[in-house]
C-alpha cells in the first residue's frame, strides 16, 4: 500500500491508473477508521481496480466553536486498517498542502447547503463540497463511496456532481450499526458509558417513527412529536432537531409520500450526534 502526502504526487498515479484503463475507487474520510468506513473500503474494494481512501480533516468544515483540534487523529492505525481490507493507496495530505497560503476557492450547493444541518453549522457543507471537489480533482475517481448516516451530505455531493457534471459515480452505502442501533461514528469514542448507552435511543426513536408510518401514520408533526417524546425520556440526550423530508430535496413534508427522509441531530453529553432512516411511503 502507498501513503502521498502531495497533491500532485496523487494527480500524476491517478492519471496513469485512468490512462491505463483500470478505474478507481475513492473513499472520502477524515481519519479515525471504523466498520462503517471499512464497509466502504470493502464495497471499493470488490468495483474497482484500485483503491484510494483519503484521510484528510478538513479544517474548512469545522466551525469555530467545533471540536476540530479534538477530533481523533491515529494515521498509523487508520494505515493498518485500510491496509488489511486491501486499499492501494492512502492519500493523507497537510492542511497547507491542500490549502497552501492564498488559496481562497469554494465550491457550494446553494439551498441544500444551508437546510437542515446546514443551517445549525453555517459553512460546514461549503467546507464539505470544496473539499471533496479537491479529492475528485486530485484521485479522478470512477466511483466515490459515501455513507448514508450523513445523509444531507451524501445529497449534495450528488448534486454537485450532477451541476459539474463531474465523471464520477457517487456510491451511497447503508449506515453500519452497533448492536443496540446507534450508527457508528468516529464521535461516538467520546461518549462516556452511560451516554453511549443512552444514544441508542435516536435509532429506536427512529424506528419507532418507521413502525407507525407502516401503521398508517401520515402526518409528520405527530411523528416528530412520537420521536422527541422518546428522545426525551434519555436525560443525556437533548434531540437539536427533528426534520421529516423528502428525500431528494430536503424539503419538509406536509403529508407522507414517496421517499422521505427522518433525520435527527441531538447532543449527547459534549458530542453532537446525527442519524436518519430512509423510507417509502406507498
Ligand atoms: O464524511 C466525512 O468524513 C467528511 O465530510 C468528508 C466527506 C471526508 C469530507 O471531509
Amino acid at each position: 500500500m502507498r501513503v502521498l502526502r502531495r497533491v500532485h504526487h496523487m494527480v500524476r498515479l491517478a492519471q496513469k491508473v485512468r490512462l491505463a484503463g483500470q478505474t478507481i475507487g475513492l473513499v472520502p474520510t477524515m481519519g479515525a477508521l471504523h466498520e462503517g468506513h471499512l464497509s466502504l473500503i470493502r464495497a471499493a474494494r470488490r468495483e474497482n481496480d484500485v483503491v484510494v481512501v483519503s484521510v484528510f480533516v478538513n479544517p474548512r468544515q469545522f466551525g469555530p466553536t467545533e471540536d476540530f483540534a479534538r477530533y481523533p487523529r491515529d494515521l498509523r492505525r487508520d494505515l493498518r486498517l485500510a491496509s488489511s481490507e486491501g486499499t492501494d493507496v492512502v492519500f493523507a495530505p497537510e492542511a497547507s498542502e491542500m490549502y497552501p497560503k492564498g488559496f481562497c476557492t469554494s465550491v457550494e450547493v446553494e439551498g441544500l447547503s444551508s437546510r437542515l444541518e446546514g443551517a445549525m453549522r453555517p459553512g460546514h457543507f461549503r467546507g464539505v463540497t470544496t473539499v471533496v471537489a479537491m479529492l475528485f480533482h486530485a484521485v479522478q475517481p470512477t466511483r466515490a463511496y459515501f455513507g448514508q448516516k450523513d445523509y444531507q451530505q451524501a445529497v449534495i455531493i450528488r448534486r454537485m456532481v450532477e451541476d459539474l457534471r463531474l465523471l464520477v459515480r457517487v456510491r451511497v452505502l447503508p449506515t453500519i450499526r452497533e448492536p443496540d442501533g446507534l450508527a457508528m461514528s468516529s464521535r461516538n469514542a467520546y461518549l462516556s458509558r452511560v451516554e453511549r448507552r443512552e444514544a441508542g435511543v435516536l435509532f429506536r426513536a427512529l424506528t419507532s417513527a418507521e413502525d407507525a408510518i407502516h401503521d398508517g401514520e401520515r402526518d409528520p408533526q405527530r411523528l416528530r412529536r412520537r420521536i422527541s417524546r422518546l428522545i426525551q425520556q434519555q436525560p443525556r440526550v437533548r434531540a437539536q432537531e427533528i426534520a421529516i423530508v423528502d428525500a431528494g430535496t430536503l424539503e419538509p413534508v406536509k403529508t407522507l409520500t414517496g421517499r422521505v427522509a427522518m433525520l435527527v441531530s441531538a447532543r449527547v453529553g459534549r458530542m453532537r450526534l446525527i442519524d436518519n432512516l430512509l423510507v417509502d411511503v406507498t
